[in-house]
C-alpha cells in the first residue's frame, strides 16, 4: 500500500518520464531537420529509455494496490538555436529530473515506505549516469564548435548509440 501523499508524488514523477519521452522525440525532430541523424537517433534512444522509466513507475503504483493517475503535460521546445543549445536544454532538464526524483525520495522517507526507498534508489543512480551523458555531449561539442567536420564525426558516434531495455530495477 502507498499514502495518497505518495501515490501523488509518483504520478507527478510518472507524468515528469513521460513527458521526458515526449521532450526528447521533439529534440529528435529538430536534430533531424538539422541533417544530424546520428543526434536525432541518440534523442530516440533517449526517448525510448524514459518510456520504462514512465512504465517502471506505472507497475510499481499498480504493484502497491495505488492508483494510476495520467496527466497532462505542455508541447515541449521543438527548436533550438544550435546542437549545443539543444543538448544544453536537455542537460537542464535532466537536472530538473534528479530534484523531482530526490524530492520523491524525500516523500517515501517521511511516509517510511521502505519499498518506495528501494525503487527510487535506481532512479537516484540512474540520475547521475543522465547527467553525465548529456555533459559530455555538451563538452564534446564545445570542442568542435566551427569546425564542421568535428561536429559530423560527432554525429556518426552519436549514431551508435542502440537502445537496450533495463533489466534492473523494479
Ligand atoms: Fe528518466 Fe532522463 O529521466
Amino acid at each position: 500500500m502507498i499514502t495518497p501523499r505518495l501515490q501523488d508524488a509518483l504520478n507527478e514523477q510518472m507524468k515528469n518520464e513521460f513527458f521526458s519521452a515526449y521532450l526528447y522525440m521533439a529534440m529528435a525532430g529538430y536534430f533531424q531537420s538539422e541533417d544530424l541523424p546520428g543526434f536525432a537517433n541518440w534523442m530516440r534512444v533517449q526517448a525510448l529509455e524514459e518510456m520504462t522509466h514512465g512504465e517502471k513507475f506505472f507497475t510499481f503504483i499498480c504493484d502497491t494496490q495505488g492508483r494510476t493517475d495520467l496527466r497532462a503535460f505542455t508541447a515541449p521546445c521543438n527548436d533550438f538555436a544550435s546542437p549545443l543549445e539543444a543538448m544544453t536544454y536537455g542537460l537542464k532538464h535532466e537536472n530538473f529530473v534528479t530534484d523531482s526524483i530526490n524530492k520523491l525520495m524525500d516523500v517515501a522517507i517521511e511516509e517510511n515506505h521502505h519499498g518506495a526507498k528501494i525503487f527510487l534508489q535506481w532512479f537516484v543512480t540512474e540520475q547521475i549516469e543522465e547527467e553525465s551523458n548529456f555533459s559530455l555531449i555538451i563538452r564534446k561539442l564545445k570542442r568542435v564548435e566551427g569546425d564542421g567536420r568535428g561536429l559530423l564525426m560527432l554525429d556518426q558516434e552519436l549514431a551508435t548509440r542502440v537502445f537496450v531495455p533495463p533489466t534492473t530495477g523494479v
